[in-house]
């Protein structure tokens, strides 16, 4: 498994790819399916269909990784609290005021499809395909239950939360964290190879509160994986993070750091332990625009990374309105000599 070579620090030319958001609404065999499926949560808690959904971008370009079709607010459901997803809108959840409703206890029988998905697409993926298994940072998880929705503005009522009652903050990500180590315990268990945590709204926090709510978190779900899973590789992925990137790869012990569109490779190569292995980080957008600014950007990035363990991705999700040749464009120019 060329994915889990990189992790363990191996260099290789080129480098393994996968891509965030690879399966998604820009294919369209995964319309499709969704069609089928009617909403987006239906699909993610269909073994079958996620499971099939999980294998399209595998199937279409070869990728060295797939990634478990679910979501990071499915163990926000799971915990007990009700998640819709609005037609063009992105998540909804009723904003948490009080911790009780969350109910740790029921959420591995929530959750039981998504691990039998795991459990599928294993059984049924090249022993040479990696499958990542993932679940979204707690602080990150946290702001779309206290705000009950996307970023659109900046998750206000967290970070007011933050301020004002920083004990209950605190008390949910300790939930979370607990919550989370199972969620990807089980994951393991079923067979995912690796796994990711999406951080990807750790950008909004100021350096103490990123300390708090974003690396001490991410520190207990390493460590006691790690420590139950000798030899597990996690990638992490501070998002918007700036030059904290350093601190939370050392503090929080990832193998591996996901780098967002904005963060310059050579800078982040230096601010890094030696040994740290490196996803990233196209910009989404040159995959919409393809041609030669693509094929160029991915030759630029390749060379950059050229002398540490190196994973290609893009720096943040697949946006839908991606033409589906230029994903095999890319895949085309980074692995071409
Ligand atoms: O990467 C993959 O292919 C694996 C599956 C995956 C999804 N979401 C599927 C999805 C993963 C790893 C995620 C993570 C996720 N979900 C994050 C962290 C990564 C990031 O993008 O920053 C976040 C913040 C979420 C929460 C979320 N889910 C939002 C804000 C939205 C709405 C935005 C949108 O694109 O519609 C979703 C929906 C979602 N998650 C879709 C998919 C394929 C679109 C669902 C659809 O309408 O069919």
């Amino acid at each position: 498994m060329k994915l889990l070579q990189v992790l363990q620090g191996e260099k290789t030319s080129p480098p393994p790819v996968w891509l965030m958001r690879q399966a998604g609404r820009y294919l369209p065999e995964y319309r499709a399916l969704r069609q089928t499926a009617g909403d987006f949560l239906s699909l993610c808690l269909n073994p079958t269909l996620a499971a099939e959904i999980t294998l399209q971008p595998i199937h279409r370009y070869g990728m060295d990784a797939a990634i478990l079709f679910s979501d990071i607010l499915i163990l926000p459901m799971a915990l007990g609290q009700s998640l819709c997803f609005a037609e063009g809108e992105g998540p909804r959840l009723p904003p948490l005021k009080n911790l009780a409703v969350l109910k740790p206890h029921h959420a591995p029988e929530i959750y039981a499809p998504v691990i039998e998905t795991v459990r599928r697409v294993r059984a049924e993926l090249a022993p040479e395909v990696a499958l990542i298994g993932f679940a979204g940072g707690p602080a990150t998880v946290a702001c779309y239950m206290l705000d009950g929705k996307g970023s659109t503005d900046h998750f206000i009522r967290t970070r007011t939360l933050a301020y004002e009652n920083p004990n209950f903050v605190e008390t949910l990500l300790k939930i979370l964290v607990d919550a989370t180590i199972l969620y990807l315990q089980a994951q393991v268990d079923a067979g995912a190879d690796c796994l990711m945590l999406f951080e990807s709204w750790s950008g909004i926090f100021p350096p103490d509160q990123f300390r708090q709510f974003v690396i001490t978190p991410t520190r207990r779900i390493v460590q006691s994986l790690k420590f139950t899973n000798p030899g597990l590789k996690i990638i992490g992925f501070p998002r918007l993070c700036g030059l904290l990137l350093g601190e939370y790869v050392r503090a929080t012990g990832v193998d591996a750091v996901g780098l967002d569109t904005i963060t310059d490779p050579t800078i982040a190569i230096a601010s890094c332990p030696v040994g740290t292995v490196f996803q990233g980080n196209l910009d989404p957008l040159l995959l919409k625009t393809g041609g030669k600014p693509l094929e160029t950007a991915v030759r630029k990035l390749r060379d950059a990374f050229q002398n540490v363990p190196y994973i290609f991705n893009l720096g943040h999700g697949i946006t839908p309105d991606v033409p589906p040749m230029h994903v095999a464009q890319l895949i085309a120019a980074l692995r071409a000599a």
